[in-house]
């Protein structure tokens, strides 16, 4: 639904811009600060800059570093003040924040080294109250900052304000929240090894910036992006309190503005085109609004909730429950492969051909479980013949605990004098001092101990050895978190394996994610290769499915297929998941309560399952969801 018309943001007390992407978004400010920077240069005067860290803002970083070495821009007048820092880390930690620095942008540009401030994480403790006023001081002294750049958090914060930090805070040492810990952990490689404080500049040193500019990608950002803008400006949520500044812009993504009224509700906002997604979408929303199933909806329900024109359109009420409810129940199926000699007009998938040769890609092992084990499951048991994709080694998300217990395990196994060589090798890094987990062995043990839980977890799925492919795309295996950066190379491979197997039904993940993220780079990837697939022959008798992950919310008018599981099926995919034993206690939580992957999936797929009960449909115990990739 594309909506321009200003009155859709009324509900709105910031100024919101949405792209088609993260990249365009950033080109577009990287352009107005050099801009700014250049206008600057010309009057002789400098330019005061407040950086974020984070992956909100590395594409912006990229496209200034570009804009230094392909079209001159200089920085030498340029004055910058990041946000925060992790107390306690030393600048060298590759991840704190001066080290994200240097390498996102400052050792690319010709920025002067004094120009750089980011609050100190190593001052003693009884120092860091001056040392912040030092750092205050020092914004006052060059006159402010002109640009704010800022991300924000899963807990609404920005830089580190979490829920609390006061409208007048200033330059100070928090506590993180221990939400942001979870969501450092990856990056930390365990929650364990992330600092619990941090320096940063106060809701109040932010307002203080002349222009403040706030950039959020992916579907993970959307909820706190519209509780900030639609929200009451309040403590709870740092970002809302910019509802406050005169001159503040989000630029976000599509996925990141997903949750705004305008986007999500338009019908209460403004006037709206009543095509059958839209109608099919208000209706669903509307059943839930009014508890009501979609076949029980009546005349006045739509007339209350905005939806006059709909009824005059395509009502009664009557006729159009029927025809959204008939819509919604054909996306039920426990055939997602097909179902072979029945009539397949309603069916989200072809009966035709059978078996289907299906190709499950797999952005890091498990996320293939997460998102579709039951579906797994069903496919292979229904005779198709399945196999399934490991795009990335994973290794990444495997703790040095993990590793150590492995090459542990194998170490006893011999005397230590013999032990494999890799073991050894492991187990000589892991003792030794910093970036040990980048170390080759270390990853490659690492990357081992994901396939073998990958193996487990498809066995539980039914699906026989020989059936995976381990890619080990060498973006991930030459990159980390933040800086992956695929080539022709990943390209290559992607779409050699496509050309090879010539699949039926693909199915793939990654859509909405933040750009940054491995499953976001792997669905560019397979995308990509798709579009380079176009006019071969086996294309035409394909079809792609995109599976969800489960920490993401897909609205139920969004869904073109949805598999159902009997509760032995859904404890069979938890089994499965389960197998996954390095990742237990690492996945980011979506809500509090709830920390590993497995209970997040479940929950998902019970509350999918739920709201087509509300619906009036069949009710089940859990359900799978996928939307048709038409290329
Ligand atoms: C970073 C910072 C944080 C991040 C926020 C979003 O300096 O202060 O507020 O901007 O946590 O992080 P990303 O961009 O990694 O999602």
């Amino acid at each position: 639904m594309a909506i321009q018309s200003s009155e859709f943001r009324q509900k709105e007390k910031i100024e919101i811009h949405i792209y088609s992407s993260a990249r365009e978004a950033s080109s577009l400010l990287a352009e107005e600060i050099a801009v700014l920077i250049r206008k600057r240069q010309s009057e002789e005067k400098p330019v005061v800059l407040g950086l974020a860290t984070g992956s909100s803002p590395t594409r912006l970083y990229r496209e200034l570093i570009r804009l230094h070495k392909e079209e001159g821009l200089s920085f030498q007048n340029v004055h910058t003040f990041n946000l925060d820092e992790y107390y306690g880390l030393p600048r060298d930690h590759t991840e704190s924040y001066w080290y994200f620095m240097q390498e996102q942008l400052f050792k690319h540009i010709d920025l002067p080294a004094e120009n750089i401030n980011i609050p100190d994480g190593l001052v003693k403790r009884s120092d860091v109250f001056n040392s912040c006023q030092d750092f205050e001081k020092k914004i006052r002294d060059l006159g402010g900052i002109d640009l704010q750049i800022l991300g924000i958090g899963r807990t609404g914060h920005i830089g580190f304000n979490e829920p609390g930090s006061p409208v007048d805070s200033r330059t100070r040492l928090v506590t993180l929240d221990s939400l942001t810990r979870k969501d450092a952990a990856r990056d930390f490689l365990g929650e364990s090894n992330v600092p619990y404080y941090a320096i940063t500049m106060g809701v109040g040193t932010i307002l203080d910036a002349r222009k403040i500019v706030l950039l959020a990608w992916g579907q993970g950002k959307s909820e706190m992006v519209a509780r900030s803008v639609e929200g009451p400006a309040d403590e709870k949520i740092a970002a809302s309190l910019l509802q406050k500044h005169k001159d503040v812009r989000f630029m976000l993504d599509e996925p990141a503005a997903s949750q705004l009224t305008r986007i999500k509700y338009p019908w209460l906002v403004g006037p709206v085109e009543w095509t059958t997604p839209n109608a099919r979408r208000a209706v669903c929303w509307l059943s839930r609004e009014v508890k009501r199933p979609i076949l029980k909806l009546q005349d006045e329900n739509y007339s209350e909730h905005g939806m006059a024109e709909l009824l005059t359109e395509q009502g009664p009420a009557y006729d159009l429950n029927i025809k959204i409810f008939n819509i919604v129940q054909h996306t039920i199926t426990g055939w997602p492969g097909g179902k072979p000699n029945a009539d397949d007009s309603n069916r989200p998938e072809r009966s035709n051909p059978y078996p289907k040769r299906i190709l499950v890609f797999s952005p890091e092992p498990s996320d293939d479980v997460l998102g579709m084990g039951g579906t797994l499951a069903r496919l292979q048991d229904q005779g198709h013949l399945v196999e399934v994709v490991y795009m990335t080694s994973g290794n990444l998300a495997v703790s040095d605990e993990e590793a150590l217990m492995a090459s542990d395990l194998m170490m006893e196994l011999s005397d230590s004098s013999d032990a494999p060589s890799i073991a050894m090798e492991v187990k000589a890094a892991l003792s030794s001092g910093d970036n040990k987990s980048s170390n080759d062995a270390v990853r490659r043990l690492k990357g081992l101990i994901r396939r073998g839980e990958a193996r487990a977890a498809l066995r539980i799925a039914g699906l026989s050895s020989g059936k995976e492919h381990f890619l080990d795309l060498p973006f991930y295996e030459r990159g980390r978190y933040r800086q992956f950066f695929p080539s022709s190379g990943d390209f290559e491979i992607v779409t050699n394996l496509l050309r090879e197997k010539q699949p039926h039904q693909v199915f793939f993940t990654g859509e909405g994610l933040d750009p940054s993220a491995v499953g976001a780079h792997c669905c560019a990837l397979i995308k990509a290769a798709i579009d380079s697939e176009m006019d071969s022959p086996w294309m035409i008798d394909c079809r792609f499915w995109v599976y969800q992950s489960p920490d993401k919310d897909w609205p139920i008018h969004d869904i073109d297929m949805a598999v159902p599981m009997s509760p032995a099926q859904l404890s069979q995919k938890i089994q499965a998941i389960y197998q996954h034993k390095s990742q237990r206690g690492q996945t980011p939580a979506v809500a509090q309560d709830l920390h590993e992957a497995w209970q997040i999936a479940q929950t998902t797929a019970r509350q999918l399952a739920a709201y087509y009960d509300d619906l009036g449909l069949a009710e089940y115990e859990a359900i799978e969801a996928f939307r048709r990739f038409i290329p």
